[in-house]
Protein backbone atom coordinates (compact mmCIF):
# COMPACT_ATOMS: atom_id res chain seq x y z
CA UNK A 1 0.00 0.00 0.00
CA UNK A 2 1.31 3.27 -0.49
CA UNK A 3 2.37 5.37 2.31
CA UNK A 4 0.34 9.14 2.25
CA UNK A 5 2.48 11.50 0.95
CA UNK A 6 4.16 14.45 3.21
CA UNK A 7 3.84 17.66 4.04
CA UNK A 8 5.32 20.61 5.82
CA UNK A 9 2.92 21.66 8.21
CA UNK A 10 3.91 25.74 8.72
CA UNK A 11 5.50 28.16 6.60
CA UNK A 12 8.25 28.71 9.31
CA UNK A 13 8.84 24.98 9.09
CA UNK A 14 8.97 25.00 5.57
CA UNK A 15 11.50 28.08 5.02
CA UNK A 16 13.53 26.34 7.74
CA UNK A 17 13.72 23.10 5.91
CA UNK A 18 14.82 24.59 2.81
CA UNK A 19 17.17 26.76 4.69
CA UNK A 20 18.57 23.86 6.40
CA UNK A 21 18.79 22.15 2.89
CA UNK A 22 20.54 25.57 1.63
CA UNK A 23 22.78 26.66 4.45
CA UNK A 24 25.53 23.80 5.08
CA UNK A 25 29.50 23.16 4.31
CA UNK A 26 29.14 25.26 1.51
CA UNK A 27 28.71 28.53 3.51
CA UNK A 28 30.74 27.69 6.38
CA UNK A 29 33.70 25.16 4.66
CA UNK A 30 33.45 26.17 0.93
CA UNK A 31 32.84 30.22 1.05
CA UNK A 32 35.55 30.93 3.30
CA UNK A 33 38.12 28.86 1.06
CA UNK A 34 37.06 29.89 -2.01
CA UNK A 35 36.90 33.39 -1.24
CA UNK A 36 40.67 33.09 0.35
CA UNK A 37 41.81 31.77 -3.03
CA UNK A 38 40.01 33.94 -5.06
CA UNK A 39 41.03 37.11 -3.68
CA UNK A 40 38.29 38.22 -0.79
CA UNK A 41 36.71 40.38 -1.91
CA UNK A 42 37.26 40.66 -5.31
CA UNK A 43 35.04 37.15 -5.30
CA UNK A 44 32.08 38.40 -3.57
CA UNK A 45 30.75 41.23 -6.71
CA UNK A 46 30.69 38.06 -8.85
CA UNK A 47 29.19 35.83 -6.42
CA UNK A 48 26.01 37.74 -5.48
CA UNK A 49 25.79 38.84 -9.20
CA UNK A 50 25.68 35.10 -10.16
CA UNK A 51 23.01 34.46 -7.00
CA UNK A 52 21.10 37.06 -8.18
CA UNK A 53 21.31 35.90 -11.90
CA UNK A 54 21.18 32.58 -11.78
CA UNK A 55 20.91 31.58 -8.35
CA UNK A 56 17.46 32.81 -7.25
CA UNK A 57 15.54 31.90 -10.90
CA UNK A 58 16.89 28.14 -10.07
CA UNK A 59 15.48 27.97 -7.39
CA UNK A 60 12.53 29.30 -8.27
CA UNK A 61 12.18 27.47 -11.58
CA UNK A 62 12.92 24.05 -8.54
CA UNK A 63 9.90 25.20 -7.17
CA UNK A 64 7.91 25.48 -9.52
CA UNK A 65 8.22 22.00 -10.98
CA UNK A 66 7.72 20.59 -7.78
CA UNK A 67 4.61 22.83 -6.98
CA UNK A 68 2.94 21.86 -10.02
CA UNK A 69 3.57 18.33 -10.17
CA UNK A 70 3.75 17.52 -6.38
CA UNK A 71 6.30 14.92 -7.17
CA UNK A 72 9.93 14.52 -6.31
CA UNK A 73 12.88 14.61 -8.66
CA UNK A 74 11.93 12.03 -11.05
CA UNK A 75 8.31 12.02 -10.67
CA UNK A 76 7.62 15.38 -11.11
CA UNK A 77 9.26 15.09 -14.31
CA UNK A 78 7.24 11.79 -15.19
CA UNK A 79 4.03 13.73 -14.35
CA UNK A 80 4.58 16.96 -16.33
CA UNK A 81 6.31 15.61 -19.58
CA UNK A 82 4.93 12.05 -19.90
CA UNK A 83 6.24 9.47 -22.70
CA UNK A 84 9.24 11.77 -22.70
CA UNK A 85 12.35 11.16 -21.70
CA UNK A 86 12.77 14.20 -19.53
CA UNK A 87 12.39 12.01 -16.18
CA UNK A 88 16.47 11.41 -16.76
CA UNK A 89 16.89 14.96 -15.32
CA UNK A 90 15.82 13.42 -12.14
CA UNK A 91 17.86 10.29 -12.33
CA UNK A 92 20.81 12.64 -12.59
CA UNK A 93 19.72 14.10 -9.35
CA UNK A 94 19.63 10.88 -7.86
CA UNK A 95 22.88 10.22 -8.83
CA UNK A 96 24.43 13.59 -8.21
CA UNK A 97 22.71 12.82 -4.47
CA UNK A 98 25.11 9.79 -3.77
CA UNK A 99 28.28 11.59 -5.24
CA UNK A 100 27.32 14.30 -2.87
CA UNK A 101 26.56 11.99 -0.01
CA UNK A 102 29.62 10.13 -0.64
CA UNK A 103 31.87 12.78 0.08
CA UNK A 104 30.30 15.12 1.99
CA UNK A 105 29.71 12.69 5.23
CA UNK A 106 33.01 12.11 5.06
CA UNK A 107 33.87 16.00 5.50
CA UNK A 108 30.77 15.78 8.48
CA UNK A 109 32.98 13.37 9.95
CA UNK A 110 35.94 15.49 10.05
CA UNK A 111 33.52 18.00 11.86
CA UNK A 112 32.73 15.82 14.02
CA UNK A 113 35.87 14.85 15.36
CA UNK A 114 37.12 18.47 15.53
CA UNK A 115 34.21 18.66 17.53
CA UNK A 116 35.26 15.54 19.95
CA UNK A 117 38.51 17.22 20.34
CA UNK A 118 37.60 20.65 21.21
CA UNK A 119 35.53 19.33 23.94
CA UNK A 120 38.16 17.06 25.21
CA UNK A 121 40.92 20.50 24.64
CA UNK A 122 43.12 17.87 23.14
CA UNK A 123 44.38 20.91 20.56
CA UNK A 124 45.45 23.15 23.19
CA UNK A 125 48.98 24.12 23.08
CA UNK A 126 49.74 21.96 20.21
CA UNK A 127 51.65 23.52 17.14
CA UNK A 128 50.29 24.10 13.59
CA UNK A 129 52.59 20.87 12.62
CA UNK A 130 51.30 18.83 15.45
CA UNK A 131 47.65 19.26 14.68
CA UNK A 132 48.56 19.08 10.92
CA UNK A 133 50.25 15.95 11.92
CA UNK A 134 47.04 14.49 13.99
CA UNK A 135 44.64 15.66 11.34
CA UNK A 136 46.66 13.25 8.93
CA UNK A 137 46.99 10.79 10.88
CA UNK A 138 43.38 10.12 11.66
CA UNK A 139 42.89 10.39 7.88
CA UNK A 140 45.11 7.54 7.18
CA UNK A 141 43.86 5.59 9.89
CA UNK A 142 41.20 4.86 7.20
CA UNK A 143 38.32 3.74 10.26
CA UNK A 144 38.11 6.60 12.02
CA UNK A 145 36.70 8.82 9.31
CA UNK A 146 34.96 5.82 8.04
CA UNK A 147 33.24 5.03 11.51
CA UNK A 148 32.06 9.19 12.00
CA UNK A 149 30.75 9.63 8.76
CA UNK A 150 28.72 6.32 9.11
CA UNK A 151 27.38 7.95 12.12
CA UNK A 152 26.63 10.95 10.52
CA UNK A 153 24.82 8.97 7.55
CA UNK A 154 23.14 7.04 11.25
CA UNK A 155 21.81 10.45 12.73
CA UNK A 156 20.43 11.62 8.73
CA UNK A 157 18.74 8.09 8.47
CA UNK A 158 17.11 8.82 11.71
CA UNK A 159 15.80 12.00 11.34
CA UNK A 160 14.52 11.18 7.70
CA UNK A 161 12.72 7.43 9.35
CA UNK A 162 10.58 10.08 11.63
CA UNK A 163 8.63 11.66 7.86
CA UNK A 164 8.85 15.35 6.49
CA UNK A 165 6.35 17.06 9.48
CA UNK A 166 8.00 14.77 12.29
CA UNK A 167 11.80 14.51 10.81
CA UNK A 168 12.68 16.80 8.24
CA UNK A 169 10.54 19.90 9.76
CA UNK A 170 10.85 19.52 12.95
CA UNK A 171 14.37 19.17 13.45
CA UNK A 172 14.88 21.87 11.04
CA UNK A 173 13.01 24.02 13.35
CA UNK A 174 15.35 23.45 16.30
CA UNK A 175 18.65 23.44 14.88
CA UNK A 176 18.18 26.45 12.07
CA UNK A 177 17.62 28.59 15.18
CA UNK A 178 20.27 27.31 17.13
CA UNK A 179 23.07 27.53 13.99
CA UNK A 180 21.92 31.21 13.64
CA UNK A 181 22.71 32.01 17.57
CA UNK A 182 25.74 29.88 17.59
CA UNK A 183 26.72 32.06 14.51
CA UNK A 184 26.53 35.47 16.04
CA UNK A 185 28.46 34.43 19.76
CA UNK A 186 30.84 33.68 16.59
CA UNK A 187 30.75 36.65 15.03
CA UNK A 188 30.15 39.15 18.01
CA UNK A 189 33.71 37.27 19.12
CA UNK A 190 35.27 38.33 15.73
CA UNK A 191 34.81 41.74 16.66
CA UNK A 192 37.07 41.70 19.55
CA UNK A 193 39.96 40.41 17.61
CA UNK A 194 42.90 42.10 16.82
CA UNK A 195 43.09 40.71 13.06
CA UNK A 196 39.31 41.81 12.73
CA UNK A 197 40.28 45.31 10.59
CA UNK A 198 42.73 43.44 8.29
CA UNK A 199 40.15 40.62 7.95
CA UNK A 200 37.22 42.56 7.18
CA UNK A 201 39.01 44.55 4.94
CA UNK A 202 40.18 41.03 3.10
CA UNK A 203 37.12 40.09 3.19
CA UNK A 204 35.28 43.54 1.65
CA UNK A 205 37.49 45.67 0.22
CA UNK A 206 37.51 44.40 -3.69
CA UNK A 207 40.62 44.23 -5.93
CA UNK A 208 39.45 43.40 -9.74
CA UNK A 209 42.43 42.40 -10.68
CA UNK A 210 42.11 39.28 -8.60
CA UNK A 211 39.19 37.86 -11.06
CA UNK A 212 40.35 35.32 -13.04
CA UNK A 213 38.17 33.16 -15.96
CA UNK A 214 38.49 30.36 -12.73
CA UNK A 215 36.81 32.62 -10.40
CA UNK A 216 33.65 32.84 -12.45
CA UNK A 217 33.74 28.93 -12.70
CA UNK A 218 34.24 28.71 -8.73
CA UNK A 219 31.48 31.20 -8.08
CA UNK A 220 29.24 29.69 -10.46
CA UNK A 221 29.93 26.49 -8.88
CA UNK A 222 29.42 27.85 -5.23
CA UNK A 223 25.76 29.35 -5.88
CA UNK A 224 24.76 25.86 -7.34
CA UNK A 225 26.20 24.23 -4.32
CA UNK A 226 25.14 26.50 -2.03
CA UNK A 227 21.38 26.88 -2.57
CA UNK A 228 21.24 22.97 -3.34
CA UNK A 229 20.22 23.56 -7.55
CA UNK A 230 20.28 21.43 -9.94
CA UNK A 231 19.13 17.73 -8.60
CA UNK A 232 15.79 18.15 -7.83
CA UNK A 233 16.48 18.68 -3.81
CA UNK A 234 14.64 21.86 -3.81
CA UNK A 235 11.78 20.08 -6.38
CA UNK A 236 11.26 17.27 -3.79
CA UNK A 237 11.01 19.95 -1.19
CA UNK A 238 8.41 22.30 -2.66
CA UNK A 239 6.11 19.33 -3.15
CA UNK A 240 5.88 19.33 0.60
CA UNK A 241 4.86 23.37 0.34
CA UNK A 242 1.51 24.14 0.77
CA UNK A 243 -0.10 25.62 -2.62
CA UNK A 244 -0.89 28.78 -0.86
CA UNK A 245 2.89 30.31 -0.13
CA UNK A 246 4.10 33.30 -1.63
CA UNK A 247 6.89 31.34 -3.78
CA UNK A 248 8.82 34.38 -4.85
CA UNK A 249 8.89 35.93 -0.99
CA UNK A 250 10.15 32.68 0.78
CA UNK A 251 12.69 31.91 -2.20
CA UNK A 252 13.74 35.46 -1.77
CA UNK A 253 14.38 34.72 1.61
CA UNK A 254 15.72 31.60 1.55
CA UNK A 255 18.29 33.16 -0.42
CA UNK A 256 19.09 35.85 1.59
CA UNK A 257 19.61 34.04 4.44
CA UNK A 258 21.86 31.78 2.77
CA UNK A 259 24.10 34.61 1.34
CA UNK A 260 24.10 36.49 4.11
CA UNK A 261 25.21 33.34 6.36
CA UNK A 262 27.93 33.02 3.65
CA UNK A 263 29.27 36.05 4.51
CA UNK A 264 28.68 36.04 8.21
CA UNK A 265 30.85 32.90 8.47
CA UNK A 266 33.58 35.12 6.42
CA UNK A 267 33.37 37.56 9.00
CA UNK A 268 33.98 34.70 11.74
CA UNK A 269 36.74 33.38 10.14
CA UNK A 270 38.72 35.45 8.47
CA UNK A 271 39.78 37.79 11.89
CA UNK A 272 40.66 34.71 13.32
CA UNK A 273 42.87 33.52 10.18
CA UNK A 274 44.45 37.22 10.07
CA UNK A 275 44.61 37.67 14.15
CA UNK A 276 47.10 34.96 14.41
CA UNK A 277 48.84 35.14 11.41
CA UNK A 278 47.91 32.58 9.11
CA UNK A 279 47.35 32.32 5.23
CA UNK A 280 44.11 32.81 4.24
CA UNK A 281 44.73 30.84 0.52
CA UNK A 282 44.93 27.77 2.50
CA UNK A 283 42.23 26.13 0.22
CA UNK A 284 39.98 23.05 1.19
CA UNK A 285 41.63 22.57 4.85
CA UNK A 286 40.97 26.20 5.55
CA UNK A 287 38.92 25.56 8.78
CA UNK A 288 39.74 22.53 9.35
CA UNK A 289 43.78 23.60 9.95
CA UNK A 290 43.74 26.57 10.41
CA UNK A 291 40.86 26.79 13.13
CA UNK A 292 41.80 24.50 15.39
CA UNK A 293 45.14 26.20 15.44
CA UNK A 294 43.92 29.53 15.52
CA UNK A 295 41.39 28.78 18.51
CA UNK A 296 44.31 26.92 20.23
CA UNK A 297 45.81 30.42 20.70
CA UNK A 298 43.06 32.30 21.61
CA UNK A 299 42.43 32.80 25.05
CA UNK A 300 38.71 31.12 25.97
CA UNK A 301 39.59 29.15 22.54
CA UNK A 302 38.67 25.66 23.59
CA UNK A 303 34.74 27.12 23.93
CA UNK A 304 34.81 29.00 20.72
CA UNK A 305 36.11 25.84 19.05
CA UNK A 306 32.85 23.55 20.29
CA UNK A 307 30.61 26.64 19.14
CA UNK A 308 32.36 26.48 15.64
CA UNK A 309 32.36 22.91 14.71
CA UNK A 310 28.92 22.27 16.57
CA UNK A 311 27.90 24.71 14.15
CA UNK A 312 29.45 22.78 11.10
CA UNK A 313 28.05 19.49 12.40
CA UNK A 314 24.38 20.94 12.42
CA UNK A 315 24.64 22.81 9.31
CA UNK A 316 25.85 19.60 7.73
CA UNK A 317 23.16 17.45 9.07
CA UNK A 318 20.05 19.53 7.42
CA UNK A 319 21.92 19.27 4.39
CA UNK A 320 22.50 15.83 4.41
CA UNK A 321 18.64 15.47 5.47
CA UNK A 322 17.72 17.39 1.81
CA UNK A 323 19.73 14.82 0.13
CA UNK A 324 18.55 11.79 1.70
CA UNK A 325 15.17 12.66 1.63
CA UNK A 326 15.40 13.48 -2.03
CA UNK A 327 16.40 10.16 -2.66
CA UNK A 328 14.19 8.59 0.03
CA UNK A 329 11.57 10.07 -1.88
CA UNK A 330 12.44 8.43 -5.35
CA UNK A 331 12.68 5.36 -3.72
CA UNK A 332 9.01 5.95 -2.12
CA UNK A 333 7.16 7.33 -5.53
CA UNK A 334 9.08 5.04 -7.91
CA UNK A 335 8.85 1.57 -6.47
CA UNK A 336 5.76 1.90 -3.75
CA UNK A 337 8.75 1.04 -0.92
CA UNK A 338 7.90 2.20 2.48
CA UNK A 339 10.08 5.00 3.99
CA UNK A 340 11.78 2.62 6.04
CA UNK A 341 12.43 0.18 3.49
CA UNK A 342 14.08 3.29 1.54
CA UNK A 343 15.89 4.50 4.29
CA UNK A 344 17.46 0.82 4.95
CA UNK A 345 18.15 0.54 1.33
CA UNK A 346 19.69 4.14 1.22
CA UNK A 347 22.06 3.95 4.10
CA UNK A 348 23.57 0.69 3.32
CA UNK A 349 24.60 1.71 -0.58
CA UNK A 350 25.92 5.28 0.72
CA UNK A 351 27.74 3.94 3.58
CA UNK A 352 29.46 2.09 0.93
CA UNK A 353 30.13 5.29 -1.06
CA UNK A 354 31.16 7.05 1.66
CA UNK A 355 33.94 4.33 3.10
CA UNK A 356 35.24 4.19 -0.77
CA UNK A 357 35.52 8.08 -0.58
CA UNK A 358 37.08 8.28 2.99
CA UNK A 359 39.99 5.13 2.40
CA UNK A 360 40.56 6.98 -1.13
CA UNK A 361 42.25 9.28 1.32
CA UNK A 362 44.58 7.48 3.27
CA UNK A 363 48.44 8.09 1.49
CA UNK A 364 49.09 5.95 -1.25
CA UNK A 365 45.32 4.79 -1.28
CA UNK A 366 45.02 3.15 -4.93
CA UNK A 367 41.12 4.07 -5.10
CA UNK A 368 41.86 6.28 -7.96
CA UNK A 369 39.45 7.33 -10.86
CA UNK A 370 41.75 8.32 -13.63
CA UNK A 371 44.08 11.10 -11.94
CA UNK A 372 41.48 11.68 -9.07
CA UNK A 373 40.92 9.79 -5.84
CA UNK A 374 37.67 8.85 -5.07
CA UNK A 375 36.62 11.52 -2.67
CA UNK A 376 37.85 14.01 -5.31
CA UNK A 377 36.11 12.47 -8.28
CA UNK A 378 32.69 12.62 -6.72
CA UNK A 379 33.20 16.25 -5.71
CA UNK A 380 34.12 17.02 -9.17
CA UNK A 381 31.87 14.84 -10.68
CA UNK A 382 28.89 16.30 -9.24
CA UNK A 383 29.29 19.61 -8.31
CA UNK A 384 31.25 20.61 -11.77
CA UNK A 385 29.26 18.53 -14.05
CA UNK A 386 25.58 16.47 -12.44
CA UNK A 387 24.57 19.56 -11.29
CA UNK A 388 25.32 21.95 -13.52
CA UNK A 389 23.96 20.11 -16.22
CA UNK A 390 20.97 19.23 -14.36
CA UNK A 391 20.27 22.65 -13.53
CA UNK A 392 20.42 23.87 -17.09
CA UNK A 393 17.84 21.44 -18.13
CA UNK A 394 15.67 22.46 -15.12
CA UNK A 395 15.69 25.63 -16.23
CA UNK A 396 14.74 25.20 -19.85
CA UNK A 397 12.27 22.44 -18.62
CA UNK A 398 10.84 25.28 -16.44
CA UNK A 399 10.74 28.17 -18.80
CA UNK A 400 10.38 26.52 -22.22
CA UNK A 401 8.52 23.11 -21.75
CA UNK A 402 6.02 23.99 -18.81
CA UNK A 403 3.20 25.48 -20.57
CA UNK A 404 3.15 29.33 -20.15
CA UNK A 405 -0.30 29.19 -18.11
CA UNK A 406 1.17 26.52 -15.53
CA UNK A 407 4.35 28.08 -15.04
CA UNK A 408 2.12 31.54 -14.27
CA UNK A 409 -0.28 29.95 -11.90
CA UNK A 410 2.42 28.22 -10.08
CA UNK A 411 4.50 31.24 -9.88
CA UNK A 412 1.65 33.02 -8.57
CA UNK A 413 0.28 31.17 -6.86
CA UNK A 414 -3.13 31.17 -8.96
CA UNK A 415 -2.91 34.90 -9.57
CA UNK A 416 -3.04 35.20 -5.75
CA UNK A 417 0.76 37.02 -5.33
CA UNK A 418 3.68 38.79 -7.70
CA UNK A 419 1.45 39.24 -10.39
CA UNK A 420 3.34 42.88 -11.82
CA UNK A 421 6.64 41.06 -11.41
CA UNK A 422 5.87 37.26 -12.70
CA UNK A 423 6.96 38.90 -17.14
CA UNK A 424 10.60 39.76 -15.59
CA UNK A 425 11.14 36.61 -13.90
CA UNK A 426 9.36 34.64 -16.39
CA UNK A 427 12.44 36.45 -18.80
CA UNK A 428 15.08 35.92 -16.32
CA UNK A 429 13.98 31.93 -16.29
CA UNK A 430 13.72 31.54 -19.56
CA UNK A 431 16.77 33.57 -21.42
CA UNK A 432 19.43 35.11 -18.66
CA UNK A 433 20.12 32.25 -16.36
CA UNK A 434 20.23 29.49 -18.89
CA UNK A 435 22.62 31.51 -21.16
CA UNK A 436 24.65 32.64 -17.92
CA UNK A 437 24.81 28.75 -16.97
CA UNK A 438 25.51 27.28 -21.14
CA UNK A 439 28.17 30.23 -21.48
CA UNK A 440 30.02 29.55 -18.18
CA UNK A 441 29.63 25.75 -18.64
CA UNK A 442 31.20 25.85 -22.04
CA UNK A 443 34.05 27.76 -20.82
CA UNK A 444 34.46 25.00 -18.37
CA UNK A 445 35.29 22.40 -20.55
CA UNK A 446 37.31 24.89 -22.25
CA UNK A 447 34.97 25.10 -25.72
CA UNK A 448 35.30 28.83 -25.95
CA UNK A 449 37.64 31.37 -24.83
CA UNK A 450 39.97 28.32 -23.32
N1 LIG B 1 23.61 23.49 0.01
C1 LIG B 1 24.40 22.63 0.80
C2 LIG B 1 25.59 23.41 1.38
O1 LIG B 1 25.76 24.56 1.13
C3 LIG B 1 24.92 21.45 0.07
C4 LIG B 1 23.92 20.72 -0.72
C5 LIG B 1 24.12 20.51 -2.06
C6 LIG B 1 22.75 20.26 -0.13
C7 LIG B 1 23.17 19.87 -2.85
C8 LIG B 1 21.81 19.63 -0.89
C9 LIG B 1 22.01 19.43 -2.24
O2 LIG B 1 26.38 22.85 2.09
Amino acid sequence: MKEQRGAFTSSFGSMMAVVGSAVGLGNIWRFPYLAGVNGGAAFLPLYLFLILAVGLPLILSEFILGRASRRGAVGAFRYLAPKTKWYLVGYMGVTAGFCILGFYSVIAGWSLRFLFDAVLNAHAGQSYEEIAAGFRAFRNSGWQPILLSGVFLGLTAVVILKGVEKGVERWNKILMPLLLGILLVLCVNSFTLDGFREGMAFLFRPDFSKITANTVLDAMGQVFFTLSLGMGVMITYSSYVTKSENMLRSKGIVTLIDTSIAIISGIAIFPAVFTFGISPTQGPDLIFLTLPNVFAKMTGGQYVGILFFLLISIAALTSMVSIFEMMTNYLMEEFQLKRRRAVVWLLCALFFVSSLCALSQVEGSRLMIGKYNVFDFLDMLSSNYLMTIGGLLIVIFAGWRLSPKRFRKTFTSDGRYNNRIYPLFRFVIRFIAPIAVALIFLSKLNLIGG
